[in-house]
């Protein structure tokens, strides 16, 4: 458990650092994905025993879908692997598993398996576990967009934000970025305009329990402004 006074309702997290985590090991690329695949998995778990209560977590950028195909390939199978097994995993905690994304990039089998997982464990009340896959915030950003032109009226703040894919999720509290860089990589882009910003070197593999209760430490003593004094 978080030694936490204030726990961040919603933290999203920028899954960084697999492939540099095997490259350090004279592994392949996929033994990285895989560690990173397993931390996601354990970390999912922690959190919402914390009493976190959304969980974002970015495991695939539009971006990322120019990779080379080995390694697509190599994450695809790492989807089809895990994501039945997670879902029944959340299903029993009473996590609600949503993937937000433009999951027509993915291949079919890929999306359907995903469609599945959010299906089984939807209506979960202990949390969200949003996965963050072919996404990309500009992308969201123009989708809503047309959206809001397609209804024919002018929309307001309130009303574009919930045309996002993240519509029914509250804005991220904290956000943490592993793996070194210090950008956010066409992550949440709308939605993290106040979101308090939290960048480690360690890995994401490496990424453990305790590390995310540190983030959370560093979270409670964050003054929140939002522009005010
Ligand atoms: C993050 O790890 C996972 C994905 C983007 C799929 P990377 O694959 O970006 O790992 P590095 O940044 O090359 O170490
Ligand atoms: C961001 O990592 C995307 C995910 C973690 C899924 P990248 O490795 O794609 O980011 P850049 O290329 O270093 O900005
Ligand atoms: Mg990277």
């Amino acid at each position: 458990m978080a030694k936490c006074n204030v726990v961040p309702g919603h933290v999203a997290v920028i899954m960084d650092g697999n492939g540099r985590w095997a490259k350090k090991r004279l592994l392949p690329r996929s033994a990285g994905h895989r560690a990173g695949m397993e931390r996601m998995v354990g970390l999912s778990g922690h959190a919402f025993d914390c009493g976190v209560k959304y969980l974002t977590m970015y495991a695939l950028s539009t971006e990322n879908l120019s990779r080379p195909e080995e390694e697509l390939k190599g994450l695809f199978r790492l989807f089809r692997e895990y994501f039945s097994a997670h879902a029944e995993t959340l299903k029993e905690k009473d996590v609600t598993l949503n993937v937000i994304g433009d999951l027509s990039l993915l291949p079919a089998d890929v999306a359907e398996i995903i469609r599945k997982g959010m299906a089984r464990t939807a209506g979960g009340t202990r949390g969200v576990l949003t996965l963050a896959i072919a996404y990309g915030g500009r992308q969201e950003i123009v989708a809503a967009c047309n959206e809001a032109v397609r209804r024919g009226k002018e929309v307001t703040q309130e009303e574009f934000e919930k045309l996002l894919w993240t519509g029914e999720l509250p804005p991220p509290d904290l956000l943490i970025r592993t793996g070194k860089e210090v950008r956010i990589s066409n992550f949440l882009l709308w939605q993290a305009a106040y979101a308090e910003l939290y960048f480690t070197d360690t890995l994401f593999p490496d990424f453990s329990d305790g590390e995310f209760d540190e983030a959370l430490q560093s979270f409670a003593a964050r003054d929140r402004r939002f522009g005010k004094v």
